[in-house]
């Protein structure tokens, strides 16, 4: 497998990365998730701006420009020769000796950027039979907004969730529902679609945006405000989205159905419409 490694691409045998790393000691770090359809980087920009946003957020300069940055990750897309697939990338502070838990002053480190990239299928089967999700509490900082490479707390709710037979973990926050394990989370009651709002609470996903658009075209009334889990037990309709998870039906929750038990007609409707976006992005490429 090829890595983009800072400026270079090689192969994967050939990254070294320090056992001082701070990303690798102390989860210093960020990353984000692109999916590549057809060859198109789908909602680039967006992701960018939310990796410069959250290197802001833990001091971390980058050492290069967006569009710099951009160009890179293009050349290396084209070498990869990957047409539908994920791009990971993450960066960290770097290496600092010996081991401390302040951030280094960023004139002595330098940040440590890999990315890779691998072919990925949409998971059709689930996107039109729903999956199965399972309240676990949310036990995670409060810094949900920051897309951190230490994922402890997601991981231990997802483990949580599947030890019960779920597919997915539903984070509860003070009894309000604020995202899943790594998608944010969406109900539907009487015609309209809830979701917990951005803020510390919850990553601002990037499919978030999409969905946001496509039901405004659809002229579906959209409201961001927190709900309990009793709300969404008793909801029409739930579904998840994340760039790789995309407009993903929740047919039942703690084994109990939502609606139904189906994928709803208006999570149906935003799919189709997700679908048709990306259609058009490419289209125009
Ligand atoms: N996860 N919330 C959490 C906690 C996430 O980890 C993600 C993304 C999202 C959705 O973000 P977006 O729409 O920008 O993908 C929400 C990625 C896919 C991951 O960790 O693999």
């Amino acid at each position: 497998m090829k890595i983009l490694w800072n400026n270079k691409i090689v192969d994967e045998s050939e990254v070294k990365i320090d056992t001082e790393d701070r990303g690798y000691q102390f989860g210093d770090g960020i990353y984000e998730v692109i999916r590549i359809y057809d060859g198109l980087l789908y909602m680039e920009e967006e992701h960018l701006e939310r990796f410069w946003r959250c290197a802001e957020k833990i001091r971390l300069t980058l050492p290069f420009t967006k569009e710099e940055f951009s160009q890179r990750l293009h050349q290396f897309a084209e070498e990869v020769g990957i047409k539908n697939g994920r791009l990971y990338f993450q960066v960290t502070h770097g290496t600092s000796k010996p081991r401390f838990h302040a951030f280094p002053e960023p004139q002595k480190v330098m940040p440590v950027l890999t990315a890779d990239i691998q072919e990925t299928s949409r998971p059709l089967e689930k996107l039109s039979k729903g999956i199965k999700g399972g309240f676990v509490p949310d036990k995670r900082w409060l810094h949900c907004d920051i897309k951190s490479i230490s994922l402890l707390g997601n991981i231990l709710a997802l483990n949580e969730a599947q030890e019960n037979g779920y597919d997915d973990a539903i984070l509860v926050r003070d009894g309000f529902v604020t995202e899943a394990s790594s998608s944010n989370l969406w109900m539907v009651k009487d015609g309209v679609i809830y979701t917990h709002p951005d803020g510390e609470l919850i990553l601002p996903g990037i499919t978030k945006i999409k969905v946001r658009e496509l039901a405004k075209d659809l002229g579906i009334e959209l409201v961001e405000e927190p709900f309990t889990k009793e709300r969404l037990a008793d909801a029409d309709e739930c579904f998840k989205t994340s760039s790789v998870a995309e407009v993903m039906p929740i047919i039942s929750i703690d084994g109990k159905n939502i609606g139904d038990g189906t994928p709803g007609t208006i999570t149906k409707q935003l799919q189709a419409a997700y679908i048709e976006a990306i259609e058009k992005s490419v289209k125009k490429m």
